[in-house]
């Protein structure tokens, strides 16, 4: 032994060690069960403005002047609402005029209004500026996508209605795509033969103080009375924060538009959703999505329940809804997109649909039995939608929107945290049937219901679902209690998908916390089919649910939390097959599973206390043992999160050690440590 071997030797075995011994002990001959290849996935719901104003590209909020004022519990925000909302008057060179939302000549009978630009004056510009969602951040360099529809007139409608109130939609089409350009009001028809004025109509991309950025124009389109869309492609001459789109017409007193749009060019695999945020969930390799969301599918009351076919086709043509969450879904991003989005990160998709019966946190309402050929048909046509041919009515569809390939549904969720009613428990079997005749190949996740007493578990065994979904939102330390739920699940039962989880804070220890309960995920995963984190995504600047969120964002930044690192720890670290392992020691918990592929044993190693322990490991049925690791280490302070500011406050650590049949490791205080060694079995 040379000096400097004496000394470490020295070193590590007269200084006191600040922990007390732990140890674990992997025994590779002795394999569990098989780690399902779905099991780390992620929950999408369009809440703290997660779609629009966030992984929605659309630059421009309320584009289709359908928001009006309502109130929810879950925001403060949403009676506030208007159908100006976002929108300002703009002029130059003196112009003068007014904006008016109306309800005359609508696009179509799913976006019933449109803005009117009223010019007073003959001279000069006037029109509107748009806001966007607490300004537009925009790069040099960038392209941007810019439409609208517009219709000119010489002169104001006669009869026009200003409104303020709700959209009516025309009695008997709720739940159905659009209708035809016109909706139910044909003022237009009576001023067909009127003349009009040359459109002259500017767009322009300027800072908050009004400088441009970018313009274009549109003086020599054929515009009229008609409903048109124009576009062109704006490229800012410097990169902005806070910009803002402002529309401008001249010549013609009456303007109407809709839809007005700006989208950067560059998005996610050129599918229109917001680039950084979309890689930021691609990141985590999630092997599903659960879409369009939890208490969303059910609405704040049955009229305003999520229909998947209102969010088909083209954009004009969806209908904007209110949202229970406190705004408004543009429906930009819709079943489509969702499929999509699915297919661009690799994930399987896992639509949630209502079953008729109300959110368990909202007005209690159910649809009579006698009417529940609705959602049964909305879920029968979506399974054509995703899987039929194109031959078929909904599978035309979805060709006619780009993919004439299927998208390959195989699960379904029915439901999601209803009540635990008699009127539930007399439904679902009747919605679970029909969906199983006509599709016995598409495997159902039920509801075990509200919260962790799963009070509809035993509906959902008698019902012999694939698997069912259980939600908690709890404190750490629940977490950490429960890491042994699933010991006892009867394995006759339905596999469990724990749909919804988080344990209310975004520190570290939480996330500490919940990699513990994850350990117990994987010991089970002969049961235990899938999991997903909830809520995935939030807009610092507009969310509601306060206890938790997976990534923060704003127009600018994207942040995830020391709970994201976890989940993809996990979701890259998973493995293939449970090893059995025994770890002693308090505030520990252990996982070991093997990666088939690369054979390596992965010790993942979560330690919720606030001590640093030493853990003296020993591999036992394995013929050979690389002598390195690979480690990777989320640690810190407990209490630590990412911030705007610091948004790598806590991040994972990688480095390797040297490993062996038999060696020692460091358990930070509250860290969770993923070791992969290299083995031959
Ligand atoms: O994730 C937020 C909400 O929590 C979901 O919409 C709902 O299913 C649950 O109550």
């Amino acid at each position: 032994m040379n000096i400097e071997k004496i000394i470490l030797f020295a070193a590590l075995t007269l200084v006191p060690f600040p922990g007390r011994a732990q140890s674990l002990t992997v025994d590779a001959s002795k394999r569990g069960p098989e780690i399902s290849p779905l099991m780390y996935g992620i929950f999408f719901e369009d809440i703290n403005y997660a779609a629009d104003g966030g992984l929605n590209t659309e630059l421009v909020q309320n584009n289709s002047f359908e928001y009006f004022g309502f109130f929810t519990t879950n925001s403060a925000e949403s009676v506030n609402f208007h159908p100006l909302y976002s929108w300002r008057e703009a002029s130059q060179d003196g112009g003068k005029g007014s904006l008016m939302v109306s309800a005359t000549n609508p696009l179509n009978s799913n976006n019933m209004h449109n803005l009117e630009i009223l010019r007073t004056e003959d001279n000069g510009w006037f029109g509107a500026t748009n806001l966007g969602y607490d300004g537009m951040s925009v790069e040099k360099g960038e392209k941007y996508d810019f439409s609208m529809w517009v219709s000119v007139w010489k002169q104001r409608l006669p009869m026009q209605r200003q409104t303020t109130a709700r959209p009516q939609r025309p009695a008997g089409t709720e739940g159905q795509p659009a209708g035809p350009p016109g909706g139910n009001v044909d003022i237009g028809a009576m001023m067909r033969s009127m003349p009009v004025s040359p459109a002259e109509i500017r767009v322009l991309l300027t800072d908050a103080a009004g400088k441009e950025l970018a313009s274009a124009s549109f003086e020599n389109e054929e515009l009229d009375r008609d409903w048109r869309k124009v576009s062109a492609v704006l490229e800012p001459s410097e990169s902005c924060k806070d910009a803002r789109l402002t529309v401008l017409v001249k010549g013609h007193n009456l303007t109407k538009l809709d839809m007005v749009s700006l989208r950067p060019q560059n998005s996610f695999k050129g599918n229109g959703l917001r680039a950084d945020l979309a890689e930021t969930i691609y990141d985590l390799r999630p092997a599903f999505m659960r879409f369009p969301g939890g208490c969303i599918i059910h609405g704040g009351d049955l009229e305003n329940t999520y229909h998947w076919k209102e969010t088909v086709g083209p954009v004009e043509q969806r209908l904007a809804k209110w949202s229970r969450w406190g705004y408004f879904q543009s429906m930009n991003i819709g079943y489509y997109e969702y499929f999509q989005f699915c297919e661009d990160i690799g994930a399987i998709p896992l639509p949630v649909l209502p079953v008729g019966v109300s959110c368990g946190f909202e007005k209690y309402e159910v649809l009579p039995m006698d009417q529940l050929d609705g959602p049964i048909s909305e879920i029968l046509d979506l399974i054509e939608f995703a899987n039929g041919p194109v031959s078929s009515k909904w599978g035309a569809v979805r060709a006619s929107m780009g993919h004439p390939e299927p998208f390959g549904l195989e699960y379904i969720s029915l439901g999601n945290e209803e009540d635990n009613t008699l009127e539930f428990r007399e439904r679902y079997p009747v919605i679970v049937k029909a969906v199983r005749e006509k599709y016995p190949e598409i495997k159902i996740i039920g509801t075990s219901g509200f919260g962790a007493g799963v009070p509809l578990y035993d509906l959902m065994i008698d019902q012999e679902v694939w698997s069912t979904d259980e939600h908690y939102y709890m404190d750490p330390e629940w977490f950490v209690s429960q890491q042994h739920r699933f010991d006892t699940y009867d394995r006759k039962g339905p596999k469990i998908f724990v749909g919804e989880y988080a344990s209310r804070g975004n520190s570290l220890y939480n996330a500490v916390c919940e990699a513990a309960f994850m350990t117990g995920l994987e010991r089970n995963a002969d049961i235990v089919e899938m999991a997903s984190y909830a809520p995935l995504l939030a807009n610092y600047d507009h969310t509601q649910w306060s206890q938790a969120n997976m990534i923060f964002f704003d127009k600018e930044n994207v942040v995830p939390t020391p709970n994201y690192y976890v989940q993809k720890m996990f979701s890259l670290g998973k493995g293939d097959v449970y090893i059995d392992n025994v770890l002693s020691g308090e505030d520990l918990a252990s996982s070991v599973t093997l990666d088939v592929e690369t054979e390596e044993l992965i010790i993942k190693l979560v330690n919720y206390g606030g001590e640093e322990k030493r853990v003296s490991v020993s591999l036992k049925g394995v013929r050979r043992v690389g002598s390195k690791a690979s480690v990777e280490l989320l640690t810190g302070d407990r209490d630590a999160v990412n911030t705007r500011i610091d948004p790598m406050a806590v991040v994972p650590v990688s480095s390797t050690m040297k490993a062996g049949k038999n060696f020692s490791l460091k358990s930070p205080a509250y860290s969770v440590q993923f070791i992969r060694i290299p083995v031959t079995i």
